[in-house]
């Protein structure tokens, strides 16, 4: 049976790598994007390298569309096995709290907590009815209490929220066979990280595949780096 993965914000960067990682352990993913073309021009560059590969558009603060998505992968697919929350924006770099937009703050909860909220409300019961799930949070270490510090609020705190909807729900939903789990990438070289960043896309997404392909017995309601756990 060949599983079926989703990943948020896939037309580049970190996302775009798990969906590569994700179709070469033989999964068929489904590359979401919120511009249809960019999410297109990327999935046929993946099935060009032979990989099983569609494409969706998806803006992750859009209730209604990743309800209508749930509604269209229940017909074509009848289940969805493993959720990637990758996208993600990073608007206050370096921002005091107290000059940060209330836009931007918006923006960024918008985008880092409740797009992950809508889609595990969205795709978690039918994991349940199937007895399996994987669910990946893309967090950052700036999201952790263990390295807050000041500066990029608005960031930090969409992913310390992020990291509190894994623990929450890895709290209410056991016996399902289901994981969820936060990570933190490091940092990374795409268009949010920069050009000075070490670490590669590859390497990057290498925990969220790990996590995404966990075997029954694995970790859930914790948070990883590298494949480690990490203080929340
Ligand atoms: N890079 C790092 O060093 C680093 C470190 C720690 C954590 N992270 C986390 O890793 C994840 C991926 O980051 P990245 O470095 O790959 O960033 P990136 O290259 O900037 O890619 C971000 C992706 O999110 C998408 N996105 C933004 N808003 C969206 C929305 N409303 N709906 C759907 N997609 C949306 C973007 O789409 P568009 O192309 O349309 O803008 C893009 O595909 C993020 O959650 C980030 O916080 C990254």
């Amino acid at each position: 049976m060949t599983r079926i993965a989703l990943v948020t914000g896939a037309n580049r960067g970190i996302g775009f790598e798990a969906c590569r990682q994700l179709a070469q352990q033989g999964l068929h993913v489904i590359l979401t994007s919120r511009d249809v073309a960019k999410g297109q021009a990327a999935a046929k560059a993946l099935r060009e390298e032979g990989l099983d590969i569609s494409a969706h558009q998806l803006d992750v603060t859009d209730v209604d569309s990743v309800m209508a998505l749930q509604a269209e992968i229940e017909v074509i697919f009848g289940r969805l096995d493993v959720l990637v929350n990758n996208a993600g924006v990073y608007l206050d770099e370096a921002v005091s709290i107290f000059d940060v937009s209330l836009e931007v703050w918006w923006l960024t909860q918008a985008v880092n907590f409740y797009g992950p909220l809508y889609l595990c409300r969205a795709f978690i019961p039918m994991m349940q009815l199937k007895g399996y799930g994987r669910i990946v949070n893309v967090s950052s270490g700036y999201g952790s209490m263990d390295e807050m510090d000041g500066y990029t609020a608005a960031y930090r705190i969409s992913k310390l929220a992020l990291n509190a909807l894994t623990r929450i729900i890895a709290s209410e939903i056991t016996g399902h066979n289901i994981k969820i789990n936060s990570m933190c990438p490091g940092w990374v070289h795409t268009a949010m990280g920069g050009p000075a960043a070490p670490k590669s896309p590859t390497a990057g997404a290498d925990t969220i595949t790990w996590l995404a392909t966990l075997p029954d017995d694995g970790p859930t309601g914790s948070f990883f780096r590298d494949r480690q756990p990490i203080p929340w």
